[in-house]
């Protein structure tokens, strides 16, 4: 880890083709979405009962990640719930230099 809080991501390259895209944090599996405003990473599992986030949609121009199991949505700005405020979801940002991948947890 850099001192500013950047981990580079295992997994994952320019050539990846399909997203949601696995990876890894600093050894944590993580999945990497790429939304209309660029990159964004969560944690694999969702917040509410742990079903896998990889089949789960991404809403709202991009904004929103709505978990399959139960439809619950997280803004993937900050990983609130919206319409389950009791959950939050782990988010990161996501950086690309010269084709390595780097995420940052936020909060
Ligand atoms: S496990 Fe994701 S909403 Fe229930």
């Amino acid at each position: 880890m850099t001192d500013d809080g950047w981990h580079k991501l295992e997994g994952i390259s320019n050539a990846t083709e399909k997203f949601p895209a696995r990876a890894k944090i600093a050894g944590e599996g993580v999945l990497v979405f790429r939304t209309k405003a660029g990159f964004r990473g969560v944690e694999r599992s969702c917040p509410h009962l742990k079903a896998s986030l990889a089949d789960a949609a991404l809403m709202a121009n991009d904004t929103v990640l709505r978990c399959a199991n139960h439809n619950f949505t997280f803004k993937l700005s900050d990983g609130r719930g919206v319409n389950s405020p009791a959950f939050r979801l782990r988010v990161f940002e996501v950086k690309v230099e010269d084709d390595v991948f780097y995420g940052r947890w936020i909060g």
